[in-house]
């Protein structure tokens, strides 16, 4: 969730390729539009990420535009077969009153589930957010029902902070709570020198 920043004005940065062991993650391109659909327009993927699910194409490109002006959001590109198969961000989180916090979140469409391909994914960015931008505390936070990212995030060694209550609005007009967590740039790099 959280895959758009509608109070981003300025002009977005080009977006650095990133590479892990199976996957690159870049900016997006227009010609993703189709691959998006693909999987946007899956109920359970659209329920545990919190948009509504894609009825057209047309939605799959507006989706690909706002990710592209965001300066935030990436395509994550199977290495093996080349596919788009899920986009991932790192957005300013606003809910925090620093200019050094940033916000994490995740989706793959349904068939690239289980592989940990998600994992993969977040560590590369927890690195880049810590290591190349000027983060010093990264949140992420999954609806209370979304089991499997609640795994990806203990896995990435977050702590948990607590539930922000009628937090994010949902396709069928209820509103969800959002389970919050939290890594600091100190706690990233103690674990990266094993301490
Ligand atoms: C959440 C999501 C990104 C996970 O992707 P993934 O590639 O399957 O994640 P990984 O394979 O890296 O890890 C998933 C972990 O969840 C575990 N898991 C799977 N189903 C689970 C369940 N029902 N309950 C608890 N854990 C579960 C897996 O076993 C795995 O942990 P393990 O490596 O210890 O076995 C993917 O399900 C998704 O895109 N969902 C829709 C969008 C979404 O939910 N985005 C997150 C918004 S907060």
């Amino acid at each position: 969730m959280i895959f758009f920043n509608r109070r981003q004005k300025k002009a977005a940065p080009a977006l650095p390729v990133l590479h892990t062991e199976r996957l690159v993650l870049r900016a997006f391109d227009p010609n993703d539009a189709a691959s998006l659909y693909a999987f946007a327009q899956s109920e359970t993927v659209a329920h545990m990420a919190g948009f509504t699910p894609h009825k057209s194409l047309e939605d799959s490109r507006k989706m690909v535009q706002d990710f592209m002006t965001s300066g935030a959001v990436w395509a994550v590109v199977e290495k093996r077969s080349g596919r788009m198969i899920g986009f991932a961000s790192l957005h300013t989180d606003h809910t925090r009153y620093t200019g050094h916090a940033r916000k994490l979140a995740y989706t793959l469409g349904e068939e690239y589930w289980g592989q940990g391909f998600a994992t993969e994914t977040c560590r590369e960015l927890v690195r880049h957010a810590f290591e190349e931008l000027d983060c010093r505390v990264l949140a992420v936070s999954h609806f209370p029902f979304n089991h499997k990212s609640k795994r990806v995030i203990k896995k990435l060694g977050f702590a948990y902070e607590g539930v922000q209550r009628y937090a994010h609005d949902l396709p069928d007009g209820s509103v969800a709570d959002l389970v919050c967590y939290s890594l600091l740039r100190s706690e990233y790099e103690a674990r990266k020198q094993g301490k």
